[in-house]
């Protein structure tokens, strides 16, 4: 049989086959730079790899959902500059494994939240939001409080992330459960709020 565009049109299997494999030579020149551009794998300066208690308080805000209403993006338009400072940027990202950029803003964005309030606001705040937030309709995390930190997972969790990339010591794996001692949930989900986004937080 003749490859011809007739033979190709009037043969739909082929055709899906072609397109997909057209798509995918596309996708793949887009998408795999990205991968080794400077831009997308250099912290930005002064980026850190989580310390074992803002690590656990992200397990956290992962296990408690927290990203189906919070975004961690701040795209680089006016209104939402503005509102929540600098955009977000690639390089701050890249010891987020996985990243929390979310899609929903059922509440605000809280990339740039680091900072912005005090550690007794958040207290308040997770224990009951309308305490501080009259017309709010977050959940009350009260619970957190009365929660201690599972610390004998984090030594487990660091080398799971050394092994994609984040530059943990073996002395910063061999000490992590003691840094968790009688800390609550509450405190180390605090903790990651308050060291979100800091890096670029004064900048213009
Ligand atoms: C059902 C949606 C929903 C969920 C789930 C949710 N939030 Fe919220 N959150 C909101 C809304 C709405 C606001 C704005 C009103 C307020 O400040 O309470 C908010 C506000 C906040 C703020 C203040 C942000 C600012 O800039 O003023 C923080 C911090 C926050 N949430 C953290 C969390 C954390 C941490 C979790 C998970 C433990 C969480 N939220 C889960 C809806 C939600």
């Amino acid at each position: 049989m003749k490859l011809t565009h007739d033979s190709i049109e009037r043969n739909v299997g082929l055709l899906i086959i072609l397109i997909v494999l057209v798509i995918s030579v596309g996708g793949l020149l887009e998408i795999v730079p990205q991968f080794f551009q400077k831009s997308t794998t250099t912290p930005v300066e002064g980026l850190k790899p989580y310390d074992p208690v803002r690590l656990s308080g992200r397990d956290i805000y992962i296990r408690e959902g927290c990203y189906n209403c919070h975004s961690q993006m701040i795209r680089p338009f006016r209104a939402e500059t503005e509102r929540y400072g600098h955009y977000s940027v690639a390089g701050e990202f890249v010891y987020d494994h996985p990243f929390q950029w979310g899609s929903k803003r059922t509440g605000p964005d809280l990339h740039r939240v680091g900072g912005r309030y005090s550690d007794e606001w958040h207290r308040a705040h997770l224990i009951n939001p309308r305490d501080v937030v009259p017309e709010s309709n977050m959940p009350a995390y009260a619970f957190l409080d009365k929660t201690a930190v599972n610390a004998s997972v984090i030594g487990a969790k660091m080398s799971a992330l050394r092994r994609v990339g984040v530059p943990y010591s073996d002395a910063e794996i061999a000490g992590a459960s003691k840094l968790l001692e009688g800390k609550t949930e509450l405190e180390v989900l605090i903790a990651y709020l308050q060291g979100m986004g800091i890096e670029l937080k004064g900048a213009k």
